[in-house]
């Protein structure tokens, strides 16, 4: 009777170590495959970033900026070239600066007669510095200040002298401004460039530009870009 409960008892002790040994292998397999979860999402992060960046290519920001502000001037850094640099920043693109040979007016009030005045002859102010090599990327950001609703005219000067190369790109445009947003410039872009892919643009008012930082990142992520 004795030998019986005895053996009844080394039985169950058995049985009970077993039950213990299998659930602790499942353990041990469930956090194994739990981390190589993360590890799959981790890539598919990266891969996503990557992904997005080798669509966009190889990128240039095209930018003119006139650095007087508005009756603040003149500012250290000029409102849209802030938003040029945050972009280069996230993306490690190209920068290209459009420079009037033909400075306009520190005066706010000239300046904006002058522009209105190129407006009205449909002028093609000239460049001052060397154009870029812009067949050689994929992905051209074209950003200025709103004057009078539109691109400044030495920015369509630009875009003028760029028509075949800029014709095939991916184009987004990105502005400053007092309250336009981003007026016609992608309405521009769209009507020079038909065959352009042109993306969902950006614009911030001046007096917000400098830190527009976190909302560009945003942008360039919502676009694909970053
Ligand atoms: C000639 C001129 C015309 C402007 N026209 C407009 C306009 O039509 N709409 C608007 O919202 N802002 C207008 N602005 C304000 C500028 O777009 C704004 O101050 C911009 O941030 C300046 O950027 P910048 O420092 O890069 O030159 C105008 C400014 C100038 C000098």
């Amino acid at each position: 009777m004795r030998k019986r409960r005895a053996l009844l008892i080394g039985i169950l002790l058995v049985l009970v170590g077993l039950v213990f040994a299998w659930d602790f292998s499942r353990g041990q397999n469930n956090g194994s495959s739990s981390s190589s979860q993360t590890q799959t999402s981790t890539n598919s992060g990266n891969g996503t970033t990557s992904k997005a960046k080798k669509r966009a290519g190889k990128i240039l920001v095209v930018y003119f900026s006139r650095r007087q502000g508005v009756y603040n001037g003149p500012l250290k850094v000029g409102n849209t070239k802030r938003v040029a640099d945050f972009i280069q920043k996230a993306t490690g693109a190209d920068e290209y600066e459009i420079v009037p040979k033909k400075k306009y007016p520190r005066s706010y009030d000239r300046t904006t007669e002058v522009a209105q005045e190129e407006q009205e002859n449909n002028a093609r102010p000239a460049i001052k510095n060397k154009l870029p090599n812009v067949a050689k990327y994929d992905t051209i950001f074209i950003g200025a200040p709103i004057w009078w609703s539109e691109y400044p005219m030495v920015v369509r000067t630009f875009l003028d002298k760029e028509q075949k190369d800029l014709a095939n790109k991916t184009l987004v445009p990105f502005t400053t401004h007092q309250g336009s947003g981003l007026g016609n410039t992608e309405e521009q872009l769209k009507s020079q460039f038909p065959k352009a892919k042109v993306l969902s643009g950006f614009s911030v008012t001046g007096d917000d530009a400098a830190k527009a930082e976190p909302s560009v990142n945003r942008w360039l992520k919502r676009i694909g870009v970053k």
